[in-house]
């Protein structure tokens, strides 16, 4: 037998039902850039829970060579297209994953669903609030699996904040900061129309080097790997937010034209507030396994925090504990009650979880825990931050994407915006 990307059946990782192991998702991987051939092509041929019988993208040439490669290195016969629609038409699906531009997800996923396939998509789940909602509606009209790719949930000092957190260790968390200011060069910033990629120099007096989709999004539209950890260990779910920014035009590459550094204050349903930031255009400190990303909860009797450096620890302090200072405490991204298949997964650790909970959820029915309710809010409040800086910072309020007394499930709201 080959690998299993499940979590059942291990009493360590989730719950102790003995899982049927048998069954295979087909599926279809959507968009073939660096993160579709970095992770799901790589993830669907190497776990058995996976058939992957066909790729899309609009580029004939990223199809050719990721069908080439297959059937190269793994004597896979996989089919390619560069038409979606005729893709569905053609092939026998139970399943679509979909990394195309962040911005352009949501259709592709709701049509697979009305179509009657489960989806996974990558992250935001969303960029407008106009989407959140299709999204939502959807799941709830045809009942399919969705999935939203978000994988630093899964990391073991988040699983053990939420313990923490929970237990009340740290009394009620009232103060949260997440941020991801990242930078990881600027390769990702132009592109031509044979797909090459060019850096912000590159693309000095280069007409073809055009503007990628990541121009057209506000830098804190992307807070999806600070609001999916920071909600799971709160339990909770941001209310309202306001939002700041730099100008318009990066100070380091004026050719990009996107804010340096972006800042939204959000204030949660059970009274909590974050300071939550995003940047992506200038070099920063790296803080350990997270990368760019960091975290702190501040609770009435104590505090979290994620490392400051590489040479820095994670941090816990308890006001009643007689500390003289904080516990250094040696947790990381990878989890101790993990299965092995997770080692080395990708983004420490936590990329095999996703997968996992897709296969439990499709071929097992077994709830995932990230629902589509969970997914939108990862987005809405981010969303609304980038609204927040064009409306001259004013405060925005998140709409409550539960169903309820104001909503049928599947029913859109009178108010989509
Ligand atoms: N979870 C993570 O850690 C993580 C990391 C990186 C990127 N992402 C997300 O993954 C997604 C893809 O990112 P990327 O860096 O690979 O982007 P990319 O621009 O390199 O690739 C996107 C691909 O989608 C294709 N595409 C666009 N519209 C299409 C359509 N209608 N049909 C078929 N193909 C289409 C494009 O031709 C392109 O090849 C984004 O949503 C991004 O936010 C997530």
């Amino acid at each position: 037998m080959g690998t299993r990307a499940t979590l059942l059946g291990d009493p360590n990782a989730r719950s102790v039902l003995k899982p049927t192991l048998e069954g295979s998702i087909r599926i279809a991987v959507v968009g073939l850039g660096h993160r579709a051939v970095g992770n799901a092509i790589r993830k669907t041929v190497e776990y058995d829970d996976y058939d992957l019988v066909a790729v899309c993208d609009l580029r004939p040439e990223l199809v050719e060579k990721v069908t080439g490669d297959l059937a190269r290195e793994h004597h896979l016969n996989v089919r390619g297209y560069t038409d979606y629609d005729q893709m569905l038409q053609e092939e026998r699906l139970d399943a679509v994953a979909i990394h195309i531009d962040a911005d352009k997800q949501v259709p592709l996923a709701c049509q697979a669903m009305e179509a009657g396939l489960h989806v996974m998509t990558e992250v935001p789940a969303a960029c407008s609030i106009a989407d959140c909602w299709r999204l939502v509606t959807t799941v709830e009209r045809t009942g399919k699996v969705y999935l939203l790719m978000e994988q630093t949930r899964f990391w073991g000092f988040i699983r053990a904040w939420r313990e923490i957190v929970q237990s009340g260790v740290i009394g009620r968390p009232i103060y949260v900061e997440g941020e991801y200011v990242g930078y990881y060069g600027t390769w990702q910033m132009f592109q031509d129309r044979e797909g090459r990629f060019y850096t912000a120099e590159q693309s000095r007096g280069n007409p073809d080097a055009r503007p990628t989709w990541r121009h057209q999004l506000q830098p804190i539209t992307y807070l999806v790997h600070e609001l999916s950890p920071l909600l799971y260990i709160l339990e909770d779910r941001v209310e309202r937010v306001v939002a700041m920014s730099t100008r318009p035009r990066s100070y380091r590459h004026p050719e990009i034209e996107r804010a340096d550094i972006q800042l939204a204050l959000m204030h949660t349903e059970k009274d909590a507030v974050m300071k939550l930031a995003r940047g992506s255009n200038t070099p920063v400190i790296h803080r350990g396994e997270t990368s760019h990303h960091w975290f702190h909860i501040k609770g009435t009797e104590g505090a979290l925090e994620w490392k400051r450096a590489d040479w820095d620890k994670p941090k816990l302090w308890v006001a009643g504990w007689q500390l003289q200072e904080p516990i250094a405490v040696p947790w990381s991204t990878s989890r101790m009650d993990g299965p092995k298949t997770a080692a080395g997964s990708g983004h420490g650790d936590a990329d095999f979880y996703v997968f996992a909970q897709f296969a439990d959820a499709v071929l097992r029915n077994t709830p995932h825990e990230l629902d589509v309710y969970r997914s939108v809010e990862t987005a809405a409040p981010a969303i609304l931050a980038a609204k927040s800086v064009l409306d001259d910072n004013r405060p925005q309020d998140v709409p409550d994407f539960r169903p309820g007394p104001h909503r049928r499930p599947g029913e859109l709201p009178k108010e989509m915006s």
